[in-house]
């Protein structure tokens, strides 16, 4: 049985961990590593693999960024070559960025089976490319394997069938507790990271990640935004690493954060979570940390208007605060006055996803 493993950008090389600390356990089981290369900065890239002990890709497709057409048509052509050298019985994509599409689509196509980590999950909202993503990815899926109810729900009222869907949980959890055990026996981080918490201390201070197109493309949302942030600031100081498409707006646009609002480097793995798992507060606009968050028990505010993830919300700690400032503030003042979601750990995000999603493909 040989499996190929697809991952291109940031939020992948989490998922695919786990699934690689199962895979070396089993017998009777090839795989290989292919890394599509949409995301190739070391520190959106590298220091995944370093950090969550991934091996060196098998294949690196160096597709780098570019337009969607162009990305996912570099994309398809080099996998396409692997696909044709390595023949698996099956490749597995996570998620819903631009190498998900694109590996999904190229291997059905050559008469591969195609397993999607993370299906299932529906924002509505076209104007996402990861919904389009989403959508074209489990359309041509043979495994399905879904994280929270409502993906299987979906997939149902989209016609699929129901012995091709799996509820499994979600390798992200896996990774996430996996990494906080090492970290909790360890409690270090690189050192201006730790200087930072141990200078504003643990529940002080709030961890923000923005990279949404829709959030930081359009420079009036994008005004609005910083300028609640700035606000919310001066009660509650900001940890912030910025995304390469945030910097390349924030210039663009001459928008200033305030000094409490601290602008780090991307940051791997261990250092965002060394902050963030002693936020008093985590602001996003990721799908990852909301669900994250969850998971740890820590009030997330999610700035967008609508989620996927609908379990964060209904039974987690998240809440829609929308992209308006006088939204994102009235939740801030709740928070504030005390209104805190305590929410409570989804069905089956216990660690053991990965096991499970093995235990299908490789019975
Ligand atoms: C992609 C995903 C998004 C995910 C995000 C996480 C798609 C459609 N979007 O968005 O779902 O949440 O990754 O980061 O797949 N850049 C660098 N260095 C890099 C990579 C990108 O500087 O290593 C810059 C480039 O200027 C590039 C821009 O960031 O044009 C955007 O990168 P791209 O991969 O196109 O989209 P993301 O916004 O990162």
């Amino acid at each position: 049985m040989k499996i190929l493993l697809v991952a291109g950008a940031r939020p992948n090389f989490m998922k695919i961990a786990p699934l690689v600390r199962q895979l070396k356990g089993r017998r009777g089981c090839e795989y290989k590593i292919i890394h599509t290369g949409q995301h190739y900065d070391e520190e959106m890239s590298q220091v995944f693999f370093d950090e969550l002990e991934i091996p060196a890709p098998d294949y690196h497709l160096n597709a780098g960024s570019g337009s969607h057409a162009e990305q996912t048509a570099k994309i398809m052509t080099a996998f396409e070559r692997v696909c044709a050298d390595e023949r698996p019985e099956v490749v597995v994509v996570v998620g819903d960025v631009n190498s998900t599409l694109a590996c999904s689509i190229t291997a059905k196509k050559m008469g591969i089976a195609v397993a999607h980590v993370e299906a299932g999950l529906r924002s509505g909202d076209w104007s996402m490319p990861e919904e389009i993503n989403r959508v074209v990815t489990d359309s041509i899926s043979d495994y399905l394997f879904v994280t929270e109810k409502s993906g299987r729900d979906n997939l149902i009222k989209e016609g699929k069938r129901p012995e091709s869907i799996f509820f499994v949980g979600h390798v992200m959890v896996d990774n996430l507790l996996h990494m906080k055990r090492r970290l909790d026996g360890e409690e270090t981080a690189q050192s201006e990271v730790a200087a930072l918490k141990v200078r504003l201390g643990v529940g002080r201070y709030a961890f923000l990640t923005l990279h949404r197109p829709a959030n930081v493309d359009d420079p009036e949302t994008f005004a609005g935004i910083v300028s609640a942030l700035n606000e919310i600031a001066r009660d509650l100081p900001i940890l912030f690493p910025v995304h390469p498409r945030t910097r390349n707006q924030l210039g663009r646009n001459g928008l200033r954060f305030s000094e409490s609002v601290f602008l780090l480097p991307p940051l791997g793995f261990r250092d965002a979570l060394y902050l963030w798992k002693d936020a008093a507060l985590v602001l996003t606009d990721s799908g990852g940390l909301q669900e994250e968050t969850t998971a740890l028990g820590i009030p997330c505010f999610t700035i967008r208007e609508n989620t996927e993830r609908p379990v964060t919300i209904e039974e987690g700690t998240n809440t829609l605060v929308g992209v308006r400032p006088e939204g994102i503030l009235a939740a801030f003042s709740d928070f504030r006055a005390g209104r805190v979601k305590k929410g409570r750990v989804p069905e089956l995000w216990d660690g053991c996803a990965a096991a499970r999603i093995l235990d299908v493909l490789t019975p």
